[in-house]
């Protein structure tokens, strides 16, 4: 059996939704198991030559711990060995949800490998069950879901709400070099906030869903936060730059996830120009589809 798994790179946060809101883009990672090869796993493309294949790696940890708790339920189930390779196209530690990603990878291919006692990804309550084994492994739902579901997601309370956004968003990656851990970017935020704050995040988080949803053009407000994204900004004072720039030109734009990556979202009058040396520009769609067993 050689099985191919499609998983999309993810921005979480959207502005105002810190924790709750995600994006699936139109950019994807394969993760290809083959069990007539040797067992083993290969990389190619970002990250290939520093992500470890002793089985450390985060797929191989979402396979490895969702065999471990579905056996339970279907003790029978014969696992074969295999051998794995993945193609890598999302950028690692950049705030487009690698992690997650390779999680929800190695769980969809758990499904695969338990073949009728798996999962199937076009069903809600498979992509439910992926969704929660993977943000349980990686911690961060907020891409889990996304990942899992594509397109526009927020979670609460573990309640995961799919929705479609709209056709007209035409994102835009602008990734820096430099690469920022989520976990010094999350260590970095305060612990409390003022209710001022609180409530502005309230009103624009609402506004951010309707805007990517409905009505697009309330986007350069409704991205606005008070939570988290100047903390992120001010680890990396050129990226800031651009995202002041941009706010300044009226072109919605947010940390995406814990950053460096800026997400904006063009239009015919507020195209997005390419910030210069040292960054890549990733014009993509949002994805509708999450993850996907290929064919
Ligand atoms: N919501 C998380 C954060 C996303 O901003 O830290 C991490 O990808």
């Amino acid at each position: 059996m050689k099985v191919t798994v499609r998983v999309p790179a993810t921005s979480a946060n959207l502005g105002p939704g810190f924790d709750c809101f995600g994006l699936a883009l139109d950019l994807c990672n394969e993760v290809t198991i083959d069990t007539e090869a040797e067992p083993g796993v290969s990389w190619e493309g970002e990250g290939a030559d520093e992500l470890p294949t002793d089985g450390s790696d985060m797929v191989s940890r979402g396979v490895a711990t969702t065999l471990e708790q579905q056996i339970r339920h279907h003790p029978g189930a014969a696992i074969p060995s295999f051998g794995m390779h993945g193609v890598n196209r999302i950028p690692l530690e950049r705030g487009l949800g690698s992690s997650s990603a390779a999680a929800v990878a190695g769980v969809a291919i758990a499904g695969v490998l338990l073949g009728p006692a798996g999962f199937d990804p076009s069903d809600r309550d498979s992509a439910y069950t992926m969704f929660a084994y993977a943000a349980q492994l990686e911690g961060h739902p907020d891409n889990a879901a996304p990942a899992a579901f594509g397109g526009l997601t927020v979670i609460a309370d573990g309640f995961v709400a799919p929705m479609l956004a709209h056709p007209a968003l035409r994102p835009v990656a602008l990734i820096p070099e430099e690469r920022l851990s989520t976990a010094a970017a999350r260590e970095a935020l305060p612990e409390q906030v003022s209710r001022t704050d609180a409530v502005f995040n309230v009103a624009h988080g609402a506004l951010v869903v309707h805007a990517l949803t409905q009505d697009p053009d309330l986007l350069p407000v409704a991205l606005r936060d008070r939570l988290h994204q100047e903390v992120r900004l001010a680890f990396a004072p050129e990226v800031r730059e651009v995202f002041r720039d941009l706010d300044r030109r009226g072109v919605p734009v947010c940390v995406s996830g814990s950053g460096p990556t800026l997400l904006a979202f063009e239009s015919d009058d507020r195209p997005v120009e390419d910030p210069g040396p040292g960054w890549r520009v990733l014009r993509t769609a949002v994805r509708a589809a999450g993850v996907e067993i290929v064919p």
